[in-house]
């Protein structure tokens, strides 16, 4: 295909024509975003054996894709942060030396898309026209990158012309690795089970990707260009690229407050950022800005704003079920992209946890026969969806405002047994940036009691920071410092156990309540105690309503014991060490700070065991 005339960007349209040149495709398709586009697309590969087209009347306009069975994950061992100087990517991150990987990958892109058409996708991260969006090229041989990035991102002809002659755009590389020598068969899913490479280049804002064709490692929007680049981009420029979800809360009389929030997966944040109050607290609706990602810029009002810069939900289908998640199985009715997971009879889709009773024949992911009880899991167990933000039914308007939303608060959270408690408010900003530096989940069941097993994810940033953890953490203090009208910073378990290892707390619609404090709270409307850690709720401070939870229990989830938190805050130093070169000086003092608040109350210490007045 000729370069379309509505292509003006000289840049552009040179860097395209090298990258032909060196990756050799039958032809080149720039990608106009329109649905024509993505019909005829789905069409082909329905046609060659890549998609299985669903029952129209059951899901409408959708498709089941399955991978091959080696290229099913994000490959961390395989992503790369090639900054110039080794220290700058730091000791969280896979380094190589800019100039070696390049000679790598250019061997490897040498031919790589024989046989295969190369499309161009433009897409912006973010509302189109937003000061905080930022423009991506994508280049890829995979129809199937196509097809999501359409949902995912807003991707199209728009996306050129908004960037003229000179706009600047973030060059993102991808091949499945698999060319198609003369008269050679195609392979349903192709990638390449030898080589994968996920490299960044933070200074030079680009991104080469080879040799898988899922999700993360493809998708090159999501976690390599909103996360990885766009965070160096964010230190560099003032602001925070995060692995959030932002939701608003709307309360009965009408007043809206947004929060983001942080989780490490397997953590429920898509559950958290569709949650659904109890009926007993009825008055209160959430609303989604975004499930994954967000940008966040300073506002001249002295506030944070934010933005979801993705424009879809690429989401972990199993344990999805009207239960747990109604408005994601909305979201999922129509025109959504199903990857990995099993096939009913009727020609619809089908997952572990889907519903209560299994189907008792499907064909499984890998396109086998499946017969309950066979002792295979139908669906891989990262098997996803892609679906349209505005499917949603709690889609928050304002996804779509390119100002972006004021933030109120944020919330870190983990997955600990015990440990950490239900909830707390950092005392001031620093405060809350160890405590989301230090956040972490149990990697095993530990019952009680332990500390051990537990994988930090800072920030739940472990594998998306494009640069020195270190640093991170002290851009997250100059961000504090410059802003006079700062988020509150909370920190949320819902994950403790008691004695017998069971969870305390049952979570989903009712970590609203929780919510509804922490809303309160930023808007000074309930009191908080001095815990050794943080201001906490008391018992009566939180809205019980419609469920029968006891002081006990609460007591329980929300206790500190000294000797726990000893241990755990040696572990943190496990951490430090690692990152000591760059550690901000102020992590030192806020340890110190809370030994000596865990010395000063008792050792095991519960609500109202009070400390300190309570304060609003
Ligand atoms: C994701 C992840 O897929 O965090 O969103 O791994
Ligand atoms: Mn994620």
């Amino acid at each position: 295909m000729e370069t379309p005339s509505y292509v003006k960007h000289q840049r552009l349209i040179a860097w395209v024509q090298e990258v032909a040149a060196r990756c050799k495709p039958d032809r080149v398709v720039w990608c106009d975003g329109s649905k024509e586009e993505y019909d005829t697309l789905m069409g082909e590969m329905t046609t060659s054996g890549m998609a299985i087209k669903l029952n129209e009347e059951k899901r409408p306009n959708s498709y089941l894709f399955r991978s091959d069975p080696k290229d099913v994950a994000r490959v961390e061992d395989r992503t790369f942060i090639c900054s110039r100087r080794e220290q700058d990517a730091g000791p969280t991150n896979n380094w190589m030396q800019p100039d070696e990987m390049k000679k790598i990958l250019n061997g490897l892109f040498d031919g790589c898309m024989q046989g295969r058409p190369m499309y161009v996708i433009p897409f912006c991260m973010g509302p189109l026209g937003s000061d905080i969006s930022h423009i991506g090229i994508e280049i890829t041989d995979s129809p199937y990158v196509v097809v999501n990035m359409h949902i995912m991102t807003r991707a199209g002809k728009a996306v050129i012309e908004h960037l003229g002659e000179n706009g600047e755009f973030v060059p993102c590389i991808h091949s499945v690795g698999h060319p198609l020598l003369p008269g050679q068969e195609d392979v349903p899913w192709p990638c390449n089970n030898d080589e994968k490479y996920i490299v960044h280049f933070p200074e030079e804002r680009a991104i080469m990707s080879y040799g898988s064709g899922y999700g993360g490692n493809a998708l090159l929007g999501k976690k390599c260009f909103a996360l990885r680049i766009a965070s160096c981009m964010a230190r560099d420029q003032g602001w925070l690229a995060e692995h959030m979800l932002i939701l608003g809360v709307t309360e009965p009389s009408g007043v809206k407050t947004y929060v983001a929030a942080a989780f490490p997966s397997a953590c429920g944040k898509t559950n958290f950022a569709m949650l659904i109050p109890p009926k007993e607290l009825d008055g209160y609706k959430i609303t989604t800005v975004g499930d994954d990602i967000a940008w966040i810029k300073p506002g001249d009002d002295g506030k944070l704003y934010a933005i979801n810069p993705e424009a879809g939900f690429f989401g972990v289908a199993p344990g999805t079920s009207y239960d747990s998640n109604p408005n994601a199985m909305e979201s999922i009715k129509h025109d959504s992209i199903f990857t990995n997971v099993a096939l009913t009879p009727d020609g619809d889709v089908w997952w572990e946890g889907m519903t209560e009773e299994t189907p008792p024949e499907l064909t499984d992911w890998n396109g086998n026969p499946w017969t309950a009880g066979c002792g295979r899991p139908s669906s891989h167990p990262n098997s996803r969806f892609t679906a349209p933000l505005a499917n949603c039914p709690c889609a928050d308007p304002a996804y779509e405002d390119p100002k972006g939303v004021p933030l109120e608060a944020f919330i870190f959270g983990g997955r600990r047994s015990s440990t950490v408690p239900l909830v707390m408010q950092a005392y001031n900003w620093n405060y809350g940036v160890y405590l989301a530096a230090t956040m972490g989940s149990e990697t095993t069941a530990a019952a009680t009691g332990a500390v051990g097993n537990v994988r930090r994810d800072p920030f739940a940033m472990l594998p998306f920071i494009g640069y020195h953890m270190g640093d991170y953490w002290s851009h997250w203090m100059d961000v504090g410092r410059s802003i006079s009208n700062p988020p509150r910073i909370f920190g949320v378990n819902w994950f403790r156990k008691d004695k017998d290892g069971q969870y305390v707390w049952p979570g989903f619609g009712d970590n609203m309540r929780i919510l509804k404090w922490i809303v309160d709270k930023v808007h000074g409307r309930t009191y908080a105690e001095e815990s050794p850690l943080g201001w906490v709720p008391r018992y009566e401070d939180i809205d019980w309503t419609g469920l029968d939870f006891t002081e006990d229990e609460f007591d329980e989830i929300m206790s500190v014991d000294r000797a726990i938190w000893e241990a755990e805050i040696l572990s943190h130093e496990e951490l430090f060490i690692k990152l000591y070169d760059r550690l901000p000086k102020e992590f030192m003092m806020i340890r110190q700070l809370t030994l000596s608040q865990l010395w000063r109350a008792p050792e095991h210490w519960e609500p109202t065991h009070v400390t300190a007045p309570y304060v609003k």
